[in-house]
């Protein structure tokens, strides 16, 4: 019975390690809605990408408009929408409808959530709108990546500001290394980095 139980611990993880291979070394697409529970953990090895430490690090003030750029089942967007308050709001951008709709389940009691439908780089937000905009493990699933970053420095508003953050548990994990040069040719300007080689998050500036 113990070997049975074992076999098949072995043989799921044996299952996710292969099929991330797959994902990571495959062509980028979004992580699909029956996987959102994974991205919902807060991983113990890992502080940069943890919800609490996003959040603190974004220096949100009541009343702020936030985009949250990918915003998955909402993991950010929930804490995010508390802190700026009924005055504020919150943007949840989604390019699957699944994921808006697990948000709006979490969101009962929160009336400063808009729903947006939409794919980065594909030039639906309007300009200089947003006090800070969140990128959370989502770069990598995006193909044109310049178009996006692009968009959301466009939507920024003076001095806004952009948090991105990435994991290497993420099968999408995009270097620092390749992601600063990327974001300076758009125009931000790196105010912080925390984190470690298993994470980090990039606060950039719209300057
Ligand atoms: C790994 S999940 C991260 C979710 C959330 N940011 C978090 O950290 O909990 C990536 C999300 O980005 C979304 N996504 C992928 N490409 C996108 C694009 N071009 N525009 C908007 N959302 C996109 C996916 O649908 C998915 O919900």
């Amino acid at each position: 019975m113990i070997s049975m139980v074992v076999y098949i611990i072995f043989g799921m993880m044996g299952f996710l390690i292969l099929m991330s291979l797959v994902w990571r070394f495959s062509k980028p697409h979004p992580c699909p809605v029956w996987l959102s529970w994974l991205v919902e953990f807060d991983n113990p090895f890992t502080r940069a990408n943890r919800s609490a430490v996003i959040v603190e690090n974004l220096n949100l003030q009541p009343g702020m408009k936030v985009l949250d750029a990918g915003c998955g089942p909402g993991r950010l967007t929930i804490p995010v929408a508390q802190k700026v308050g009924p005055q504020g709001e919150v943007v949840a951008m989604d390019i699957q409808l699944g994921m808006l709709d697990l948000v709006k389940k979490k969101a009962v009691n929160i009336s400063n959530i808009q729903y947006l439908n939409a794919g980065l780089g594909e030039g639906k937000l309007s300009h200089n709108q947003f006090d800070r905009a969140l990128l959370i493990t989502v770069l990598g699933e995006i193909p044109d990546q310049g178009s996006a970053l692009r968009e959301i420095f466009d939507a920024l508003k003076p001095s806004g500001m952009l948090s991105i953050t990435e994991t290497v548990f993420d099968p999408h994990f995009q270097k620092k290394e390749k992601v600063i040069p990327l974001t300076h040719e758009i125009g931000f300007k790196v105010k912080s980095i925390i984190g470690n080689r298993l994470a980090y998050t990039l606060l950039l500036e719209k300057i």
